[in-house]
């Protein structure tokens, strides 16, 4: 059997990888300005993290949420005190996507509606409710397309009005900073007004966290730049450090029902221990406040380099945009100064999502090498 042919890859085949180093099976080295997408919060192989899940594996690696599962309740008591949601309950689930399905599918039981209000350059995975609310019609196929989704511009109150007010509406989900879209964020008083617009209309406030939560904004949440509190939050990504875990943080108004949610694999003994590692890592080694300290280093040595037109993001969820597309400025930075970048739906912006404890040092290496290839 082959494998199904979706990915577009660089011929580089990584074997092994400690911290922000990443080495291929020819021994070279490579530094991840990348994370794997926003996933590797506390470094790759973080000893804590490779000690926690290894004993876990040789406790219990997994049974069903039919019984009690300890892990589960540490989990989310270490999460509500860490990220200040000690007034959310937690479901735990596998990705992403799984995560904005789920908090979609919450929001539209407890409002009876199913329009959803998403934005333009949104991205919130491939699964059914949560590609119809993503604004990318090549990742639609006609099935997804029959969910009632209405894609409207950050900071446009009057359209968002309009269409809050028709009624029909059971869910607004936004990234709090877009991701794959590009690093654009709503102001605060926009995100203020569409959370006090959903208390009147009887919508629900799903941030998408999956990318900028878990520390990686310089706040727990990128939502509390804007001090709002969401109904539903969805996270995944840097929760497990590159274990697939997922999960939604569901405001303590809404009620649970046996039946309601469910999942095979979310929540089981590895993925708790991966997400309890994480976060023991953080706030251990203070790493919110180090992605903050060094999101704003990263945007001061942006700013000596002319060809950057805008540094854009928070924390260590950063862009760098230029006037000319970076597909081939990220392949040379990969092949000759070995360093992982990411791309954005906008063409023009170079991703930055490294491990949460990287140094002023990693980013001084990075500039230097940009300046290089920038030549
Ligand atoms: C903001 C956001 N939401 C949801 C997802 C989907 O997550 P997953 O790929 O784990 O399903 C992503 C993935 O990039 C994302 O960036």
């Amino acid at each position: 059997m082959k494998l199904f042919d979706v990915y577009p890859l660089y011929d580089v085949t990584p074997v092994s990888a400690k911290g922000i180093v990443v080495t291929d099976d020819k021994g070279q080295e490579y530094l991840d300005f990348y994370g794997g997408h926003a996933v590797i919060s506390i470094g790759h192989s973080h000893p804590h993290y490779v000690k926690r899940l290894e004993d876990q594996l040789h406790k219990i690696g997994f049974y069903s949420n039919a019984v009690q599962n300890p892990l589960q309740v540490e989990l989310s008591t270490k999460l509500g005190t860490l990220s200040n949601c000690n007034n959310y309950n937690l479901f735990l689930c596998s990705s992403g996507a799984e995560a904005n399905e789920n908090a979609l599918k919450l929001a539209s039981f407890e409002t009876g509606k199913s329009r959803v209000l998403a934005f333009n350059n949104g991205f919130h995975g491939r699964t059914s409710a949560a590609v119809a609310a993503t604004d990318n019609q090549k990742i639609n196929a006609p099935i997804n397309k029959q969910q009632k989704v209405t894609f409207l511009a950050f900071n446009d109150l009057a359209s968002f009005t309009t269409e809050i007010e028709k009624g029909d509406v059971c869910a607004v989900i936004l990234e709090a900073i877009q991701g794959v879209g590009g690093l654009d964020e709503p102001s605060t008083d926009f995100y203020q007004s569409v959370a006090k617009l959903c208390k009147a209309n009887n919508v629900k406030l799903i941030a998408d966290e999956v990318q900028c939560g878990f520390g990686r904004s310089g706040k727990f949440f990128g939502f509390q730049h804007h001090n709002i509190q969401p109904d539903i939050v969805s996270i995944a990504k840097g929760m497990g450090n590159g274990f697939p875990v997922g999960g939604v943080l569901i405001h303590e108004s809404i009620e649970a029902k046996y039946g309601m949610l469910g999942t095979t694999f979310g929540g089981n003994h590895l993925a708790c221990a991966a997400s309890m590692a994480v976060l023991e890592v953080i706030e251990k080694d203070n790493l919110i406040e180090n992605a903050a300290t060094l999101g704003e280093y990263f945007k001061t040595c942006a700013t000596e380099i002319p060809e950057v037109k805008k540094v854009k993001g928070r924390g260590l969820m950063l862009g760098l945009e230029f006037d000319f597309e970076v597909a081939a400025l990220r392949k040379k930075l990969i092949h000759t100064q070995h360093m992982f970048t990411g791309g954005a739906m906008n063409k023009n912006l170079l991703r930055i999502l490294p491990a949460l404890n990287i140094t002023k040092q990693d980013i001084d290496t990075f500039f230097n090498a940009l300046k290089e290839e920038l030549k």
